[in-house]
């Protein structure tokens, strides 16, 4: 039970990642003495020090000589590989540490179970759990590049409480959401690669896209654009990070990178633009609507998860919320202040 506790804790800091680091695995891990951690750290930025390296770092000069009769929790199989860090399995027999208990095992080519293999040559004790649902929803981004070969997408919308996406009459401010729903939103902004908006979105709302209510660093914009409806004087395009616009056909003078789609919104045109984001390494993407671009990856079949707010107020008309499959599974509920907050898996 000990030991599922700090596996826990190991999932805890993995979350406490952020978009920084990017297509890798996020991955927490603690070092305990006597039932005391001495240690914690993460994985924050691909490329930079893994959580192993991180944790032991943490450990205060005093407790230093306690590292070798210490057991190293990690969310997952540590890296026996040099890419662009060091291997995780090196350090760990540099500390002398004896006794190693990880979660899933890495699915990298190299890794699965060839970190075990080294440990446990060296001597080292190492515990799996295999099943361990806290650690296995960390990762749920890289377990879909792995198998379906595009990132994870989360859909993400607001409705009104008779579920409309914005009302009719566009003449007044509307706000679907609370404040704290609205900075949640920004948090998970600052977690996610991209974030895909609709051309008349785009149009109709001017949105910036930042993540300006929380601390973290923007997320690419996508703009899906089949009928070339934006006008390239938005917002989005006066950015410092110029946006990636898959367009219906060539735009020029426009201050985005540009993408000739077609003019179809179907699987295969939303399957490019998946395909593409994959090819720059963005494990994880959400898309922000509006209805049309939603519906359509609903329609497809891409997509993992919806978060899905539900305001208090009613616009008796306007634009419909997008539709789930009835074979969605709601996997929790929640009340943000007046919103309610439902999160959606397609299976
Ligand atoms: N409450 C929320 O969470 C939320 C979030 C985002 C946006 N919104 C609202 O959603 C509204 C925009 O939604 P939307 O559905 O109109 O547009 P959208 O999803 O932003 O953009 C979809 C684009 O794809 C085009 N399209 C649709 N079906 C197509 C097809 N079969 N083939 C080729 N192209 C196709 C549309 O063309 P057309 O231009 O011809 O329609 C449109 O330009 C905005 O008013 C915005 O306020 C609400």
């Amino acid at each position: 039970m000990k030991n599922e506790r700090y596996l826990e804790r190991c999932a805890q800091l993995a979350n406490l990642a952020d978009s920084r680091v990017g297509d890798s695995p996020r991955v927490g891990a603690v070092l305990v003495h006597q039932d005391r951690i001495i240690g914690e750290g993460y994985h924050q930025i691909a490329g930079q020090a893994h959580a192993e390296v991180n944790c032991l770092a943490s450990v205060r000069p005093a407790d230093r000589p306690l590292i070798p009769e210490a057991t190293l929790f990690i969310s997952l199989e540590p890296c026996c590989i040099v890419g662009r860090s060091g291997a995780c399995t090196n350090v760990i027999k540099e500390h002398g540490i004896k006794s190693v208990v990880f979660a899933q095992r890495d699915s990298t080519p190299g890794v699965n179970g060839a970190s075990v293999a080294i440990l446990e040559a060296a001597g080292v004790a190492v515990t799996e759990y295999p099943a361990f649902q806290p650690t296995l929803a960390v990762n749920a981004h890289r377990r879909v590049m792995a198998l379906k070969g595009r990132p994870f997408v989360s859909l993400k919308f607001a409705q009104s409480a008779d579920g409309f996406l914005r009302p009719a009459d566009r003449s007044a401010d509307y706000w679907i959401t609370n404040p704290i729903s609205r900075r949640l939103v920004h948090r998970w902004r600052a977690n996610t690669s991209a974030i895909i908006v609709g051309g008349r979105t785009v149009v109709e709302d001017d949105p910036s896209l930042t993540t300006r209510l929380f601390p973290g660093r923007n997320a690419l914009a996508v703009i899906i654009d089949p009928r070339n409806r934006v006008s390239g004087n938005e917002k989005l395009f006066a950015s410092s990070q110029r946006p990636l616009l898959f367009a219906g056909s060539e735009r020029k003078d426009i201050n985005a990178e540009v993408v000739v789609m077609g003019k179809e919104l179907n699987k295969a045109a939303l399957t490019q633009v998946l395909t593409l984001l994959m090819e720059q390494r963005l494990g994880h993407v959400t898309v922000e609507g509006g209805a049309g671009i939603l519906q359509a990856f609903i329609r497809a079949g891409l997509w993992d998860e919806a978060r899905v707010f539900t305001g208090k107020t009613s616009f008796r008309a306007g634009v419909p919320a997008p539709e789930l499959p009835a074979a969605a599974t709601r996997v929790s509920v929640e009340r943000v202040g007046s919103d309610l907050l439902e999160v959606y898996s397609r299976s």
